[in-house]
């Protein structure tokens, strides 16, 4: 028998609903993670001063893109499982351990 799958089966059925909803919510949350995350590394980024802060930049910097990546994965799939993509004033930020320090030279906060 060939392994089709349509939409009446799987996570996207009906029955399944409730247990998609759910999913749903996981991938809502992961995905602020992951913004929350950019915004957090953008700053760490761009803040530091000092000679011992360009390694750091530069390994933030592509962490952004990375994260970012992630964001749009997230995104995605919540799109695949029916969900909408939520906007902007649904954020609540929660990341308080990835705050920029209040020294810009205090590079060993960022790390
Ligand atoms: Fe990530």
């Amino acid at each position: 028998m060939a392994a089709t799958r349509s939409a009446a089966q799987g996570i996207l059925s009906d029955d399944k609903a409730d247990v998609r909803m759910h999913v749903v919510d996981l991938l809502k949350k992961a995905y602020w993670m992951e913004i929350e995350t950019v915004m957090s590394y953008i700053a760490n980024s761009v803040n530091p001063d000092g000679v011992r802060a360009q390694e750091i930049i530069e390994s933030l910097q592509e962490d952004i893109q990375e994260e970012l990546g992630h964001a749009q994965q997230f995104a995605a799939r919540i799109k695949e499982l029916y969900g909408v993509v939520p906007g902007s004033l649904d954020f609540t930020a929660e990341q308080t351990y990835l705050q920029p320090p209040s020294h810009q030279s205090d590079i060993v906060h960022v790390i």
